[in-house]
């Protein structure tokens, strides 16, 4: 995976970005709020089509354009894929209804074809890192779902359709449950909905069975060098619908994730459909979906310890860096090509050791954009040579070589 030209107009603070990327790594330097992270925040979005914090799409569009009736921004990169060169253009639109009120909705096209939404997430591959990824630990359990969604959605067409369905037939039957409570009715109305649930939403449980296992191999390896053998770590999923009945008397004092390897999709679906009939009457009463893949989460445990409760800063620093390194691998294998790594001033973070690690394992020959506000805290040796871009108030200074 190779980014070979970026371009953005009215994206953030950049009123216009017309930029070649160099084939290895990239060093992008500014002072505080100048358009570091909006470069990458650009990047990432050409994989995901989401955010990684807007609340809407249209914040992401700049300011001053986004005053017009209709405003639009637009990331356009060239890359290659397999070989293949590609182009993938994502316009951000920010238009009035019939109303007055302000409406956004994006439109991608990629190689010049308009794409759906959902069928242009994942072709191109990126894997970001940024400070506040330690949320993925220490923060809610919605942080661990959207950080399991975005990385399976890059890889897999039919993981995001079913996530998508899945949240359309949850909020339907939602509704449902809230008017069968409000209003009284049949109660048997609900199979429509547990049948389409209980299918969209087992393929999600499997899936993330799936992947966490996968991640969690590769994360151990890594992890183990990173601590010099001093941590074993182990990810353990805890998904809302359980395949598994675990008994309440054996809870053990190690906390150790649970096996579901041997489940299979239809397993999976019925026992979730049969949950759903038995909680019924409980569900009408609080008026919501109380099971499912969309209350799912996941623990991280260093030698059997949950780090989400239990972990030291610099634990979770370590682990968030492995996973990120997990994740390169874990999609180059899914892919066949190294996804574009994207730091943002993440080495202002880490102790010396660390950075040196991670630094290490980012010249492995793929594609990476790093952005800092100090040139110094790279060793020289790791600089030496490599393009520094330079970025004032969303202007891209002269391209320069250390
Ligand atoms: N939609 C927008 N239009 C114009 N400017 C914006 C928009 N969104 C954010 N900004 C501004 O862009 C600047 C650059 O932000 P950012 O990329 O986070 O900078 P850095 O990473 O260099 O600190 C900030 O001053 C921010 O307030
Ligand atoms: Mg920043």
């Amino acid at each position: 995976m190779q980014l070979k030209h970026l371009s953005l107009t009215n994206f953030r603070n950049f009123a216009r970005l017309d930029a070649a990327i160099p084939d290895e790594t990239t060093l992008i330097l500014g002072r505080n709020a100048q358009g570091k992270t909006s470069i990458l925040e650009a990047i990432y979005y050409l994989a995901t089509l989401s955010s990684f914090h807007a609340e809407r799409d249209r914040e992401l569009i700049n300011f001053i354009e986004g005053r017009k009736p209709l405003a639009v921004g637009r990331i356009v990169a060239e890359y290659k894929k397999g070989g293949q060169d590609h182009q993938i253009e994502i316009r951000l639109i920010k238009e009035k209804t019939r109303n007055g009120i302000d409406r956004g909705r994006k439109e991608v096209l990629i190689d010049g074809v308009k794409k759906r939404n959902r069928e242009a997430i994942g072709n191109f591959n990126a894997v970001l890192f940024l400070p506040q990824m330690m949320q993925i630990i220490e923060g809610s359990p919605g942080e661990r779902r959207r950080f399991l969604d975005l990385l399976i959605s890059q890889t897999s067409l039919s993981y995001t359709e079913n996530l998508s369905e899945y949240n359309k037939v949850i909020s339907q039957r939602n509704a449902l449950l809230r008017q069968l409570n409000e209003k009284g009715g049949d109660s048997a109305q609900l199979a429509f909905w547990d049948e389409r649930l209980s299918k969209r939403g087992a393929e999600i449980i499997l899936k993330r069975i799936q992947v966490i296992q996968e991640l969690e191999q590769i994360a151990a390896r890594i992890h183990h060098e990173l601590t010099r053998s001093n941590e074993v770590l182990r990810f353990a999923y805890d998904p809302a619908y359980d395949p598994v009945s675990t008994p309440e008397n054996q809870m053990s004092l190690m906390d150790a994730p649970t096996d579901r390897s041997m489940f299979a999709l239809a397993q999976i679906e019925t026992g979730f459909r049969e949950r759903l009939e038995s909680n019924r009457q409980e569900e009408i009463f609080r008026g919501q979906t109380s099971t499912g893949p969309h209350r799912d989460d996941m623990r991280f445990l260093a030698n059997g310890i949950s780090l989400g409760t239990f972990g030291s800063r610099g634990q979770v620093r370590t682990v968030m860096m492995t996973m990120k390194l997990a994740e390169v691998v874990w999609m180059k294998e899914k892919t066949g090509e190294y996804p574009v790594l994207l730091l943002d001033e993440v080495l202002a973070e880490l102790d010396e050791i660390r950075r040196s690690d991670l630094l290490k394992y980012v010249t492995n020959g793929q594609q990476a954009l790093l952005t800092t506000t100090d040139l110094n805290l790279f060793d020289p040796k790791f600089t030496e040579g490599k393009k520094v871009w330079r970025i004032e108030d969303g202007v891209l200074g002269d391209n320069t070589e250390t």
